[in-house]
C-alpha cells in the first residue's frame, strides 16, 4: 500500500524540521526547511502542517531546532536554557488554540528536560533531540495501533465516511480515523470511502482524497452537504472520523461540520466512531463548552481556492474552524488502548 509522501521529518544535519507543504497539496509536493521558531509558529498558524497529532510533533521538533540554535556551548547554563525554552513553548502553544496535542507535546519536552538529573544544558538539548523523536514515533506506533481495533469493526464492502483529513497527513504517520481504513486495505478488506470536501479549506477535497487514492482505496468525494444524501441512499456504514480534543464527558472537538454529520449519523442510525490516540483526550478541560474553538480568516470562505471573489465585498463571514459534538452522539472512541464505549 502507498502511504502518502511524509508528513515531516528533522534534518538534525542542518538544524532544520521538514514538513511537507499541505497548503500546496495536491497539486505540488514540496518540502520545506523550517530553522526559526517564527517560521515553525508561522507554518502551522497558516496549516502548511496541520492535523492535532501533526502540530504537536512540528512544535516538539520545532522547539529542539530552537533550542540547538539558541544554546552556545560553554555560555548557557541550564537555568538559562529552561527559561528559554519555556518562553519558547508559549509561543508555540498560542499558534492553534483547539488542538491539546501541540499544548500536550510541548508539555512532554518540558517534562523531559526537568525530569532530566545529570548535566549542563548541552545534556538538556540532547534529550530535547531524543524526545520529539520519540513523540514522532510513538505517534506513528499508536495510529497502528488504532488502525487495529479499528478494523475490527469493519466488515467486507462497508461504506464509510470521514470529515476532513485525519488521515497519515494529519499525524506523523499512517493517520487516525483513516488508519482502520488503511489497516483493512493491508489485509486485502475491499470498503468504499465518502470522504466530505470539508469547506472551507478543503483538508477532505485535497487531502482525504489525495491519500487516499494514492493508497489505492475506493474514495469518493462528496460536498458537505451532501452527507445526508449518501447516507439516505444506505451506503454509509459508519462513521469515521478524528479529533483535536476530547473534554473529560466525552464532548469531541474537530474540524467545523463533524457536529452535523454526527446529527446525521444518529438520524439514520449509523455507528459514529471518533479516532483518537489517548493524547487528545484532555481531562482538564471538564466539556465541550469549555474548548476554546478557533476561529480564522474570512477570506478562507470569500476568496481562497476560488480564481476570483466569490461573495460580496464587505460581506460578514463567521469562520470557527472546529465544532463540539456532544458526547451522547458518539458511539465510542477508537484509541491505541482499546475502544471505549460509553458511558465516558
Ligand atoms: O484545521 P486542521 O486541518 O488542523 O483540522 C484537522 C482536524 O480537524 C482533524 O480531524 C483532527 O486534527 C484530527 S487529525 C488526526
Amino acid at each position: 500500500m502507498n502511504l502518502p509522501p511524509e508528513t515531516l521529518f528533522l534534518d538534525d544535519a542542518n538544524s532544520a524540521l521538514v514538513i511537507l507543504d499541505q497548503s500546496l497539496l495536491p497539486t505540488e509536493v514540496k518540502y520545506i526547511h523550517l530553522t526559526a521558531l517564527e517560521q515553525v509558529y508561522n507554518a502551522i498558524k497558516e496549516l502548511k502542517v496541520r492535523g492535532a497529532p501533526a502540530i504537536g510533533v512540528a512544535a516538539a521538533m520545532g522547539l529542539y531546532i530552537h533550542m540547538k540554535g539558541f544554546f552556545r556551548p560553554d555560555e548557557t547554563d541550564a537555568a538559562t536554557f529552561m527559561a528559554e525554552m519555556e518562553r519558547a513553548s508559549v509561543y508555540l502553544a498560542s499558534s492553534r488554540p483547539t488542538a491539546v496535542n501541540l499544548r500536550w507535546a510541548l508539555q512532554k519536552m518540558i517534562h523531559a528536560v526537568k525530569s532530566c538529573k545529570a548535566g549542563g544544558a548541552s545534556e538538556l538539548l540532547n534529550k530535547l533531540r531524543k524526545s520529539c523523536e520519540q513523540i514522532k514515533t510513538d505517534d506513528i506506533e499508536a495510529n497502528k495501533q488504532i488502525g487495529k481495533y479499528g478494523a475490527a469493526l469493519l466488515k467486507p464492502g462497508m461504506g464509510i465516511l470521514t470529515h476532513c483529513n485525519a488521515g497519515a497527513l494529519a499525524t506523523a504517520g499512517y493517520g487516525t480515523a483513516l488508519a482502520p481504513i488503511y489497516t483493512a486495505h493491508e489485509n486485502g478488506m475491499l470498503l468504499r470511502v465518502y470522504a466530505d470536501e470539508t469547506r472551507p479549506v478543503l483538508q477532505g477535497a485535497r487531502l482525504t482524497a489525495f491519500e487516499l487514492q494514492h493508497a489505492g482505496v475506493d474514495v469518493t468525494l462528496i460536498c458537505d452537504n451532501m452527507a445526508a444524501t449518501v447516507m439516505a441512499n444506505g451506503w454509509v456504514d459508519a462513521v469515521f472520523v478524528g479529533c483535536d480534543r476530547v473534554a473529560a464527558n466525552g464532548d469531541t472537538a474537530n474540524k467545523v461540520g463533524t457536529h452535523g454529520v454526527a446529527i446525521l449519523a444518529k438520524r439514520f442510525g449509523i455507528p459514529f466512531y471518533v479516532c483518537a490516540p489517548l493524547s487528545t483526550i484532555d481531562k482538564d478541560t471538564p466539556a465541550g463548552a469549555d474548548i476554546v474553538i478557533e476561529e480564522r480568516d474570512p477570506a478562507e470562505v470569500t476568496e481562497m481556492f476560488y480564481a476570483q471573489r466569490m461573495a460580496p465585498e464587505g460581506i460578514k463571514v463567521f469562520n470557527p474552524s472546529f465544532d463540539v459534538t456532544p458526547a451522547e452522539l458518539i458511539t465510542a472512541f477508537i484509541t491505541e488502548k482499546d475502544i471505549l464505549y460509553p458511558p465516558f
